[in-house]
């Protein structure tokens, strides 16, 4: 696929529903009592990845149109095992907090499997502490495939090792199936969706500021969820109206969670020029509208608490560091090694191949920021869709174009992205 440079960015568009809570909607509609109905689901390889997984354990699902599904919960013990394992994808969302929802599951064996990158990503951080609360879980070394016996299951506290979503959901998912009140306490807060979507459905959480319990419920229910705009896929159109100049852009109904907007926050110290109106709610979340316009940045350093918030626009900082005045740094971010790829390999090698001075560290990145265009070049996406975008965004502002190898895994997260892309491209025309 090649990206050509774009004169700049107007108009106004809109993004998917966001991936994260499209995920958690089709499962815990699974375990509601009786009907679902989700509107603004995010559609994507990654979600479909869902619908499938909660089909093979005997939830029907119908889908109205592109962004609509009706699931048909059979309640917290619901489920039946398929006896053939289930498919996760590419999807670490999916694994993580389904693994939690199974091993509740008192009686059943599962298996679970994913493609190759999602093979080769750490499992051991969920089936530790399920394996404490009294599930049966084995993996490969670490990796999938993993097995899980559904059994009753403790209550337990947890200090999460590492910052993750993804775990701490996996942990208060079985807590709904536990024998008391389940504590998870963070290192940094992390996004909360799954606090928030449980405490819809009629569960009780209490929240503290580094730590959420969860007691099981009888039931629950959500009835209707309405999912706002992915910050994350707007995240590309953000960074690349406020590197392309006289551009201004517009992207409407986005969340807003503060648990998701690191890269506002970064965005302003640099010297972003990002705008919010239209503040209100959606489906239980923070929501809002986007003004975007060019801007000159300077550099900043990212590091500690910043780095949950804004974990997958991180490979975007880099490229925005690199567009900016002076030099500037990523710290304590070493778990962007563990995600659809190795991201501090995959941003430095795409980056540096465009020619902007990036190096990797442990936890992080250097950026040298030159503030001109990217010169451009050709990138090999690894198969990782916020890598593809990545390029995609920095071809927008340079100077020769950028060609991208394996340019349609953006359809894991945001399969529209390039359909998108062009009509941003005749509106700049017109
Ligand atoms: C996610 C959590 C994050 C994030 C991922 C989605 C979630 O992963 O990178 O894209 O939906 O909970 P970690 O929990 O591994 O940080």
């Amino acid at each position: 696929m090649r990206v050509e440079p774009i004169t700049r960015l107007v108009g106004h568009i809109a993004v998917p529903g966001d991936k994260s809570i499209s995920h958690r909607s089709v499962l815990l509609g699974a375990l509601c009592e009786g009907e679902t109905r989700i509107t603004g689901f995010g559609r994507s390889a990654d979600t479909e990845a869902t619908i499938e997984a909660v089909r093979a354990l005997g939830i029907t699902v119908y889908e109205h149109g592109e962004d609509t599904l009706h699931v048909f919960g059979k309640g917290l013990r619901g489920l039946t095992a398929p006896g053939r394992p289930i498919d996760c994808a590419n999807a670490g969302t999916l694994v993580r907090l389904i693994a939690g929802i199974l091993a509740g599951q008192d009686g059943q064996e599962f298996e679970l499997t994913g493609d190759e990158s999602l093979s080769a990503r750490p499992m051991r951080r969920v089936t530790e502490p399920l394996g404490r609360m009294g599930a049966g879980v084995e993996t490969e070394d670490g990796h999938l495939p993993l097995g899980i016996q559904g059994r009753p299951l403790h209550a337990i506290t947890y200090e999460l090792p590492v910052a993750s979503a993804q775990v701490k959901s996996a942990i208060l998912l079985a807590g709904l199936y536990a024998d008391g009140e389940t504590t998870v306490v963070e290192p940094e807060p992390t996004r909360d969706h799954t606090e928030l979507m449980l405490e819809a459905a009629g569960v009780s959480i209490t929240r503290r500021e580094k730590s959420v319990s969860v007691r099981p419920p009888e039931r629950l229910e959500l009835g209707e969820i309405e999912v706002p705009g992915d910050f994350s896929s707007a995240a590309p159109f953000i960074v690349a109206a406020t590197l392309v100049p006289g551009s201004e852009l517009h992207i409407h109904g986005v969340n807003l969670n503060p648990r998701r907007t690191g890269l506002l926050t970064i965005l302003e110290r640099m010297g972003g020029r990002v705008t919010v109106y239209n503040r209100r709610r959606i489906g239980g979340e923070r929501a809002g509208d986007l003004e975007i316009r060019s801007a000159e940045l300077v550099a900043t350093t990212v590091f500690g608490p910043e780095v949950p918030l804004a974990i997958d626009e991180l490979p975007l900082f880099a490229l925005l560091a690199s567009c900016a005045h002076g030099n500037s740094r990523l710290r304590g971010a070493e778990e962007l090694r563990a995600k659809e790829s190795d991201r501090v390999e995959a941003t430095v090698e795409a980056l540096r191949a465009l020619g902007q001075h990036v190096q990797g560290t442990e936890d992080g990145f250097r950026i040298k920021g030159v503030p001109t265009r990217p010169r451009g070049g050709r990138i090999s996406s690894r198969g990782d869709h916020r890598i593809a975008m990545l390029g995609a965004v920095a071809a927008l502002d340079s100077q020769d174009g950028v060609e991208i190898e394996d340019a349609a895994c953006v359809a894991v997260s945001f399969p529209g992205f390039f359909e998108l892309l062009d009509s941003l491209r005749r509106e700049a025309a017109a």
